[in-house]
């Protein structure tokens, strides 16, 4: 009993010494939080798992739609051309103005598959500490599902299947909204 108790306290001191310890190093400000500096690659481990992890776990329950829906489709492939391509590209498109500067860097859509729920979570709900925006406070549930719907089609597009998909998609209409709001601003 009393080598238990040691045991306990020992393990407890520490615990306390990590606690004290990680609270003084962040406090020393001796992390560099630039996004030109790559995390040290435990750092990158752990908060890729975080990511991981946490982006499956809610997301595992939500219910996926008929995503081959042409209409649907065709929708998202506007959405995505108005909105999404500065970060991660598309087909013809090798880099971008905003993209070199991102740590961590956005996924490659046009290279990458991401499940279906994984990408509609990670697109209305954005990613915590990253570029990744919550498009959810914009866009409701059928217009993100659109997104996702063309993001199943989008891997192994050539550039001109790209062109030719996004010229016939209807225009976005939140983008047309918002200009037309700073059109009225200006009146
Ligand atoms: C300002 C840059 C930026 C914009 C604009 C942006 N994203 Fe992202 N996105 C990111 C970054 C950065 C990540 C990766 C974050 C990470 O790894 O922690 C990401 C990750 C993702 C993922 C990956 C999820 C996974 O599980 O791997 C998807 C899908 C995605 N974005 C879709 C979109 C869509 C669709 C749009 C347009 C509506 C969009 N993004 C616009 C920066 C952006």
């Amino acid at each position: 009993m009393k080598k238990r108790n040691e045991y306990l306290a020992v393990v407890v001191a520490v615990l306390i010494a990590i606690g004290a310890g990680s609270g003084v190093f962040a406090w020393s400000g001796l992390y560099n939080i630039g996004a030109d500096s790559p995390h040290w690659p435990i750092v990158y481990r752990f908060m890729q798992t975080v990511r991981a992890r946490s982006i499956h776990a809610h997301a595992r329950a939500i219910a996926v739609p008929n995503l081959d829906d042409p209409h649907l489709i065709l929708k998202g492939a506007g959405q995505y051309a108005a909105m999404c391509t500065g970060c991660h590209l598309a087909p013809g498109m090798a880099t971008s103005e905003i993209r070199p500067g991102l740590y961590p860097p956005p996924p490659i859509l046009w290279q990458t598959h991401v499940d279906p729920r994984d990408a509609f979570w990670t697109i209305k709900h954005g990613i915590k500490m990253s570029a990744m925006p919550a498009w959810g406070f914009s866009h409701d549930d059928p217009t993100i599902w659109s997104m996702v719907a063309f993001l199943e089609k989008l891997p192994g597009m050539t550039p001109e299947q790209y062109r030719d998909i996004v010229a016939k998609a209807p225009p976005d209409e939140d983008m047309k909204m918002e200009m037309e709001h700073a059109a009225h601003a200006h009146e």
